[in-house]
């Protein structure tokens, strides 16, 4: 594909990634996706490990394994791909991995539905980003998710309920996290670390924590200035990434 038919095919799109396509073109998607990445503590190497990325949308993350030496990498997907809300739909994937020259395979399914039947068997690494706080059922979804790992599985989530010492979770009845009614729930890390373990997972590290207050409170005020959000309902949450293995 040239670089003129590449640029317009990539404008016509929705765009939650943003990924270096070559040819000095990267998808214009309000993701920070290389920040995200920097957090991960991805491999540097992913030689001849199987990966499965669960919620992989534009696929940023999946092909990056590919890109690490993933030697098989599968991506899923249901609400975003499915093309029936606002967030775009699954041309955004599609054309990213014909734009790179992918192998990168994908699958429909819904997060719930995850099983060794159903894909086929386990893969060594699997990536649960950016998903976790989108289950209304998140116990039962890091259940599925256990199933289906061999190794190793990297959550990456929103958290809340951050000065109670105890595992808690927050229950977003409305769209009162990020305005976004698709957020059901915003665990603490000790509730993260903890259903993680009920799931069957033997050693669980946190790899990046909770930021300093001055940085959560400086991203609660830009959030609200561009988007809209109130103050506190960013500045009493944050993200975590964390580690778990079989
Ligand atoms: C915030 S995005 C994260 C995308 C990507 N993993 C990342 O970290 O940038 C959440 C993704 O989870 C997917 N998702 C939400 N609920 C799901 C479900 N029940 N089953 C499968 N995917 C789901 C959405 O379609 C979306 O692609």
């Amino acid at each position: 594909m040239d670089r003129d038919e590449l640029r317009a095919r990539v404008a016509q799109l929705r765009w939650h990634h943003s990924i270096d396509l070559g040819q000095g073109i990267i998808t214009p998607g309000q993701d920070n996706s290389p920040r995200k990445l920097a957090r991960l503590g991805l491999p540097e190497s992913l030689a001849g490990k199987t990966v499965l990325d669960v919620g992989a949308w534009d696929g940023f993350f999946s092909f990056e394994a590919e890109r690490r030496g993933a030697r098989r990498v599968l991506a899923t997907d249901s609400y975003s791909w499915n093309g029936s809300h606002d967030w775009g739909d699954k041309r955004g994937f599609l054309l990213a991995r014909e734009a790179l020259g992918s192998k990168v395979e994908d699958m429909d399914i819904d997060v719930l539905d995850l099983s060794p039947e159903r894909l086929g068997g386990t893969f060594d690494l699997v990536l649960f980003l950016g998903v976790l706080y989108h289950m209304k059922h998140p116990m039962l979804a890091l259940e599925r998710v256990a199933s289906v790992t061999g190794e190793r599985v990297i959550v990456e989530t929103a958290v809340d309920m951050l000065s109670t010492r105890r595992a808690a979770m927050a229950f977003y009845p409305g769209d009162e996290l990020g305005k976004d009614p698709t957020n059901w729930c915003g665990p603490n890390p000790q509730a993260v670390v903890g259903m993680l373990r009920v799931a069957g997972f033997k050693r669980i590290e946190i790899v990046a924590g909770l930021r300093p207050l001055w940085f959560r409170l400086a991203r609660a005020a830009r959030e609200k200035w561009r988007r809209g959000f109130g103050f506190w309902s960013i500045a009493r949450t944050d993200r975590i990434v964390v580690h778990a293995w079989k």
